[in-house]
C-alpha cells in the first residue's frame, strides 16, 4: 500500500484535513499526518490520528510537548524525520499557508514538517490556502515559483468566498482535485520503468589534477546534475554506474559508484564501462588541463616570497573523454553505447557552442547550460537548451523553461528512452 505523508499547516482550511485524510484512505492509501504548531489551533491532532490510524507527528525532539514526538532513534536505526522519507511515496502539504510556503522555499528546517521536506525525495505536492492578497503578493508568488522550479507541483487554490469574507482566489483546492493530483503523482512514479534492462553509465563531479602532494587544480562542479541523472535513470529501471570525481556531496544510495580523481582515471573507467552500456552521459566537469609535472614533493614557497618573483605553472591538455568516446564509437560502428550524451557549460549563450560540441564530439545530445554569476554549479535549479543530432539534418534545438535538475534529468532520460526505441 502506498503512503502519503500529509503536512497540515495553520489556517482555516485545516478543518478540512480529516476529510482529506478519509478521502485518501478510501483510495487505499496509507496516510501519515504531520502538523505544524499553528495547525493545532484549527484541527485537533487527536481527530487526525483517529482518521489516519497513525500517531500525528509534530516535534523534532521527544521532550517537546505533544503526544507524538520524533522520538530519536527508531527501529530502522535513524531518526523518524529521516526514516519516514524511505516509506513516503508522495509528500502533500494541504492546506499550505503563506508562512509555510516561505519556509519550504527558503529551506528552513525548524520543525518536523520543514525538516522532513528537506530530507524527502518523493514527489512534493503543495495546496496553498490563504487570503487573495497574501496569495498574489510577489513574495508568495516568488516562493511558489522557487518550489515549482525545484520540481514541486502546486495544486492551484480555487476562487470563492474566503473565511475572511473576501471573494477571490485563495480557497484550498477541492478535496477530489487534491486526491486526483496525488494519484497522478503516484502513477507517474510507478509506471515508468522504461529503462528496465538498460545499462546507463553516468560520469559526474569535477576532476582533480595534482600539482604536488598537497595541491591540485579543480573546478566548481558539485556532481549534483549527475546524481539526479543517476537517480532518475535508476528509478526508471536502469542499471546505473556512476563514475564520480571528488565531491563533497554523498552520491545517491543503491548504485554502483566508481570513484576517480583525475581526468585520465575517469577516461580509463569510462572506456572500461562504455562497451556494456546502452547510454553514456558525461555530466562531469572534466578538467581540460593538468600540470605538466606532478611534483613528488611539496613545492616550497620560501624562494618566491623572499625574492618576490613570479612563477608559472606549465599545463598540458587532458584527454577529451566525450570526444574520444564519440570517435571510438564512430570508428567501430555497432560497438559502444547507442546513446552518447554530453553537457556544455558556457558563460555565454549556450546554443551555438552546444551545436559545435555536438558535432565535434559526435554525440547524440548536448545539454547546454549557462554557468557563472551564481548560476548552475551547486544549485538545485537550471535552465538548459537541448541540442540533439538528427540523421542527415541540422540538429534540433529545444529550450527548456527554468526547472529543477531532477526535472531536467527526467527530460534527458526521455531522450535516452526515445533513442533506444522503447517508445515514449
Ligand atoms: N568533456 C570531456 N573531457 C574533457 C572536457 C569535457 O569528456 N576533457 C565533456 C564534458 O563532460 C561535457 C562535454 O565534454 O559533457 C563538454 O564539456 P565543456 O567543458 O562544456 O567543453 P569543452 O570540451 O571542455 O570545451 P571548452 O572548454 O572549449 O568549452
Amino acid at each position: 500500500m502506498k503512503k502519503v505523508v500529509l503536512g497540515v499547516t495553520g489556517c482555516i482550511g485545516a478543518y478540512k484535513a480529516p476529510d482529506l485524510v478519509r478521502a485518501l484512505r478510501k483510495r487505499d492509501l496509507r496516510v501519515q499526518v504531520i502538523v505544524t504548531r499553528a495547525a493545532r489551533e484549527f484541527v485537533s491532532p487527536l481527530s487526525l490520528a483517529t482518521v489516519s490510524g497513525e500517531p500525528v507527528l509534530e516535534h523534532l525532539f521527544s521532550d517537546a510537548p505533544g503526544e507524538a514526538a520524533d522520538e530519536g532513534p527508531d527501529p530502522t536505526g535513524g531518526v523518524r524525520h529521516i526514516s519516514l522519507t524511505e516509506e513516503t511515496d508522495v509528500f502533500l502539504v494541504a492546506p499550505a499557508t503563506a508562512h509555510v510556503i516561505a519556509r519550504l522555499a527558503l529551506g528552513l528546517a525548524d520543525d518536523f514538517l520543514t525538516t522532513f521536506h528537506l530530507a524527502v525525495r518523493a514527489p512534493i505536492l503543495i495546496a496553498p490556502a490563504m487570503n487573495t492578497n497574501m496569495l498574489t503578493h510577489e513574495a508568495t508568488q516568488g516562493h511558489l515559483r522557487t518550489l515549482r522550479e525545484r520540481g514541486a507541483t502546486i495544486i492551484e487554490p480555487g476562487e470563492g468566498e474566503l473565511a475572511c469574507g473576501w471573494l477571490g482566489p485563495g480557497r484550498l483546492a477541492e478535496i477530489p482535485d487534491i486526491v486526483e493530483a496525488v494519484e497522478h503523482a503516484l502513477e507517474e512514479t510507478a509506471t515508468r520503468q522504461d529503462l528496465a534492462g538498460r545499462k546507463v553509465v553516468v560520469a559526474a563531479g569535477p576532476t582533480r589534477e595534482p600539482i604536488d602532494p598537497v595541491r591540485y587544480l579543480t573546478n566548481r562542479s558539485s556532481g549534483r546534475m549527475g546524481f539526479e541523472l543517476a537517480e532518475v535513470a535508476a528509478a526508471r529501471g536502469a542499471d546505473v554506474t556512476l563514475v564520480l570525481g571528488p565531491t563533497d556531496l554523498a552520491p545517491p544510495p543503491g548504485q554502483e559508484v566508481v570513484r576517480v580523481e583525475t581526468a585520465r582515471e575517469m577516461r580509463d573507467r569510462m572506456f572500461a564501462a562504455a562497451p556494456e552500456a546502452d547510454a553514456v552521459v558525461m555530466a562531469a566537469a572534466v578538467a581540460d588541463f593538468r600540470p605538466a609535472h606532478n611534483s613528488g614533493h611539496k613545492l616550497k614557497s620560501t624562494g618566491f616570497r623572499r625574492e618576490n618573483t613570479t612563477s608559472s605553472l606549465t599545463l598540458v591538455a587532458n584527454p577529451d573523454i566525450l570526444g574520444e568516446l564519440g570517435a571510438a564509437r564512430a570508428a567501430n560502428s555497432g560497438s559502444g553505447p547507442d546513446v552518447l550524451i554530453g553537457f556544455a557549460a558556457e558563460t555565454g549563450e549556450p546554443e551555438g557552442e552546444s551545436i559545435r560540441k555536438l558535432e565535434e564530439k559526435r554525440c547524440d545530445l548536448i545539454v547546454g547550460n549557462q554557468v557563472g554569476q551564481g548560476r548552475v554549479f551547486g544549485l538545485d535549479s537550471t535552465q538548459a537548451v537541448l541540442v540533439e543530432s538528427r540523421h542527415g539534418q541540422a540538429p534540433s534545438v529545444s529550450r527548456r523553461e527554468p526547472e529543477s535538475k531532477r526535472s531536467l534529468a527526467d527530460a534527458v532520460c526521455d531522450v535516452i528512452v526515445r533513442r533506444l526505441g522503447n517508445g515514449a
